[in-house]
């Protein structure tokens, strides 16, 4: 990891005023037991906890999948932050001022870009909203919003507004403020003349939602007609502060809302969200009409893991709804979709039933994943041969498989089970055979990529480690837990006996921690990890326990032994070599100076 010039001094205040058990525990559930706390790990898929956090070493350590790390790397890859963005979050969190250090000079050309584009967006915001609200141009809108049921207070909050029916208001107004033409293209909001040079305005003649940021700042706008013509919505194109699949509509008003209700609800469209919150469902974004992305699914993370889907059940709201299941479900949370009538949206369903109706079907309808899948699967194959219900189960076994509560599981066999009018043993019979097909196939494991980090999952049989890197990879452990076994080690065997490259680099990095203050400190030793292994080595030393040993001197000595054999072994067949060459290219005196080498090296201890 880079420390990217924060001082390591500001870095370990940070994590020195934080407890990594409690900021671990805001993402997942911990339980304590014995010294540390354990969970399902986020970084792979499982059903027993095999996740843990050191809270007096502050790191953790998966023992399934070798995640480790300290406060820094879980906050980076969990929530998929950068470093920077992670020391900056938690830097407000223990009340550290983080010493601003010197942009350079491109840098700062770029944020002020950014910047500029947000404040074009904000002022075509404000136009926009004035427009509606005060202007001639902007009555029919704004009737057309109250035909909607849009209130004042509404259409305040959300700084609804009215795009003339004109080529160039906006750019007037934007350049009479100072922006050009060419920020006012690059916030998309204007378009390049095909003939000719010039712009024009790109939204005309339409409602316009401006789009936030998390952080409550304009970076887009969506526009839509007033009548049936089309295209329905236009919508702000890519531009360097917005791009669609890294935001989620209204998440600036529902953020605080989900973290309380410790739930979210998600749907497509901007009118969904904004009836919704009228009408007191605040915990409410939508995803604009676009496929559910992993980083949608990770924004939302953020504030609960207890999602319910709400998109109208066309055939294209059913296909994105799968999807969106699907990565929230791989994102780590419990997804539930609610079905509306067909032909109907949140919008709609509010409007007609109000409120608690609204509510109840919430609490009534939503199903998971694995029910609503069971619902397509029977639409599609049917309940009337044996061949279908074979289908059926098989299309189901997937997702039910990779249900974590033993509880819900047994709940959705039975529900599977008597839908389809079969035993519930058949369907068990059916899952275990899947589990037993997935165990034998080794293969598959290996290669499987950890969705956050890209880290290789291993699987739990590391396989027979040789005993030269066994004894040095014990013994480094050793080291970093006693000053005293470093000491006594490198007085027997100097400083240049280890070979693993992993132990090695950490070996030397410990080293010139040690050389700068008086205790390597496991959670700083892993700010200075540059590779994943040897993150990933230091959380399964750290995670062992030293006062379970039971004789750490024989064991200091065991492994110095092994390496000192080890490299004695190394050191006469080299010799042997050499002896080799030296015989058959006739080197008498050479010959016997080797051989008398190697006989004192094998007679020694
Ligand atoms: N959308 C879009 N471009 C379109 C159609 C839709 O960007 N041509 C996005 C919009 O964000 C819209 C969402 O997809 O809010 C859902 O589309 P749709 O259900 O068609 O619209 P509604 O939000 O229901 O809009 P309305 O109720 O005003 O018809
Ligand atoms: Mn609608």
């Amino acid at each position: 990891m880079v420390q990217q010039r924060i001082p390591e001094e500001i870095i370990e205040e940070i994590k020195a005023r934080l407890d990594i058990v409690q900021v671990i525990g805001e993402a997942l559930p911990l339980q304590k037991k014995g010294k540390n706390y354990h969970g399902l790990c986020p970084f792979h898929s499982e059903k027993t906890p095999s996740f843990s956090v050191n809270q007096e070493k502050q790191f953790y350590y998966c023992f399934g999948c070798g995640a480790a790390g300290n406060i820094i790397n879980f906050m980076m890859n969990y929530h998929g932050q950068t470093f920077l963005e992670v020391i900056s979050g938690l830097a407000d969190r223990a009340g550290v001022v983080l010493p601003q250090r010197e942009e350079t000079e491109e840098e700062k050309a770029k944020r002020k870009h950014r910047e500029r584009l947000r404040e074009v967006n904000e002022l075509a915001g404000k136009y926009f909203h004035y427009l509606l609200k005060e202007s001639d141009v902007g009555r029919l809108a704004l009737e057309y919003l109250n035909k909607r049921g849009l209130t004042v207070e509404t259409i305040n909050k959300f700084n609804l507004g009215y795009a003339p029916n004109n080529w160039d208001s906006l750019i007037k107004v934007a350049t009479k403020r100072g922006f050009s033409e060419k920020e006012l293209l690059q916030a998309g909001l204007v378009i390049s003349r095909e003939r000719g040079s010039g712009y024009y305005d790109r939204f005309r003649n339409r409602v316009m939602f401006p789009i936030y940021n998390p952080s409550g700042r304009v970076i887009g706008f969506g526009g839509r007609v007033l009548d049936d013509s089309h295209p329905k919505y236009l919508n702000t194109p890519e531009t360097p502060i917005f791009n669609k699949k890294n935001n989620l509509y209204a998440l600036n008003w529902s953020g605080q809302e989900m973290k309380s209700k410790d739930q979210g609800i998600v749907v497509e469209g901007y009118m969904d969200v904004i009836v919704a919150q009228q009408y007191g469902i605040e915990n409410i974004v939508a995803t604009l009409g676009t496929a559910f992305t992993r980083e949608q699914a990770q924004l939302i993370a953020r504030y609960t893991s207890n999602v319910v889907i709400a998109y109208d059940s066309d055939v294209a709201g059913q296909a994105a709804t799968l999807r969106g299941m699907e990565i929230l479900r791989d994102a780590g949370c419990r997804v539930n979709v609610m079905q509306l009538p067909h032909g109907c949206d949140p919008d709609d369903y509010l409007r007609k039933y109000g409120k608690q109706k609204f509510i109840s079907y919430f609490n009534n309808e939503a199903v998971s994943l694995v029910e609503y899948k069971l619902k397509h699967a029977i639409d599609k194959y049917g309940l009337s041969s044996i061949s279908g219900k074979a289908k059926i189960v098989q299309a189901l076994i997937g997702d039910l498989e990779r249900v974590e509560s033993a509880v819900e599981k047994e709940h959705y066999i039975g529900v599977i089970a008597s839908r389809l009018e079969i035993s519930e043993t058949a369907v068990k019979q059916e899952l275990e055979r899947i589990s037993v097909t997935r165990s034998n196939n080794k293969i598959e494991d290996k290669n499987v990529k950890n969705r956050y980090t890209n880290q290789r999952v291993k699987s739990k049989d590391e396989g027979i480690m040789p005993a030269r890197k066994q004894a040095e990879q014990q013994l480094f452990w050793l080291m970093l837990e006693d000053q005293q076994i470093m000491n006594t080690v490198e007085a027997e065997l100097g400083d240049d006996f280890f070979t693993d490259k992993t132990v090695c680099d950490l070996y030397n990095k410990a080293k010139q921690l040690q050389k700068e203050r008086d205790k390597i400190s496991p959670s700083v030793l892993m700010d200075r990890c540059t590779e994943n292994e040897e993150l990933e080595l230091l959380g399964k030393l750290f995670a062992k326990d030293i006062d379970s040993l039971s004789n750490v001197k024989q064991l200091v000595k065991d492994y110095t032994n092994i390496l000192k054999q080890s490299k004695k072994q190394e050191r006469i067949r080299q010799l042997q070599k050499e002896l080799h060459e030296a015989e058959t290219t006739g080197n008498q005196t050479k010959t016997i100076v080797l051989l008398t080498k190697i006989q004192q090296l094998v007679s020694s201890d």
